[in-house]
């Protein structure tokens, strides 16, 4: 397949003024970026899945990751946060390398990033208001956040401003087994951003959702990161949301990054490209 890539900026890249002087491009190495990727390198096992994928994310953009099932987006992610080893390559996650930290510099890193993954992993017997509660745990270890009954009145404040962002703090003290799947993933979204994060990683944030809830949700969402001023990386399989909500697309193809470019120089049909 053709390589899609284009040197088109960000969006948002600015121009720096120097004194007197004319402005000029501010280059990607003097931008603020909260993620950047170099040559990073997944196998698992023997399999590789993708390699030599670079990019940089500046700070308040929105980029959505799209390709064909099983092309390796989830795996990115998780190699963003330091979930999992990488290969060959570095990543910097707000500003700090990933590749190489550990424990509590880690830790520390993800407590200012929010994940909605894939499958919501939501406790099941446990209410509302505890599974949003328990997206304060990346920056307070301990049993007193696994409960609402235990959590500090802030904490269960935040947990309900949550809530109501996303419209559900009548349901608080539902059972999340006992939620829609629409409801659920709206519960994931108040549980990613209880802990206002900088950055926001949505791993299809509104995947096994009708397509009205999903189109619902999507523009809850962004929204709400919009207000917010938080970066986000999101994956999905609907070409309109990655061009309608992304700033920047990014697309995974044959192991590879195939193309890098901003939402408003693309049409559905070159994204329909990377599937084929
Ligand atoms: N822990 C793992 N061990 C071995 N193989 C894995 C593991 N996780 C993912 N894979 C494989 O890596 C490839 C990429 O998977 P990944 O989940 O990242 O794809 P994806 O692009 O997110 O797909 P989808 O669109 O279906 O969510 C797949 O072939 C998958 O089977
Ligand atoms: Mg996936």
């Amino acid at each position: 397949m053709t390589d899609l890539r284009t040197a088109t900026p960000p969006l948002t890249e600015g121009t720096v003024q120097t004194g007197a002087q004319t402005s000029a491009p501010v280059p990607h190495a003097l931008q603020d970026h909260d993620v950047s990727a170099q040559g990073v390198t997944k196998s698992f096992g023997k399999t590789e899945i993708f390699s030599d994928v670079s990019f940089r994310l500046v700070r308040g953009e929105a980029v959505a990751l799209v390709g064909a099932n099983g092309t390796g987006k989830s795996t990115l992610l998780r190699c963003i946060l330091g979930l999992i080893p990488i290969d060959r390559g570095a990543v910097e996650l707000l500003g700090q390398d990933v590749t190489h930290a550990k424990g509590a510099q880690l830790r520390g890193l993800r407590a200012n990033t929010g994940l909605v993954a894939q499958k919501h992993n939501l406790v099941p017997r446990l209410s509302v208001l505890t599974n949003v509660i328990h997206g304060l745990l990346g920056q307070h270890s301990g049993p007193r956040y696994w409960s609402q009954s235990f959590a500090p009145e802030e904490a269960r404040v935040a947990a309900m401003e949550a809530l109501e962002k996303v419209g559900l703090a009548h349901l608080a003290a539902r059972r999340a087994d006992r939620l829609s799947g629409g409801q659920s993933q709206r519960v994931a979204i108040a549980r990613a951003l209880v802990s206002k994060p900088r950055l926001l990683i949505a791993d299809e944030p509104c995947a096994s959702l009708d397509p009205s809830a999903g189109e619902e949700i999507m523009a809850m969402f962004f929204d709400l990161v919009r207000s917010e001023g938080v970066t986000v990386v999101f994956t999905s399989h609907h070409i309109e949301h990655a061009l309608t909500f992304g700033d920047r697309v990014l697309g995974l193809a044959d192991g590879h990054l195939k193309l890098d470019a901003t939402a408003a120089s693309l049409a559905a049909s070159d994204l329909r490209g990377l599937y084929d």
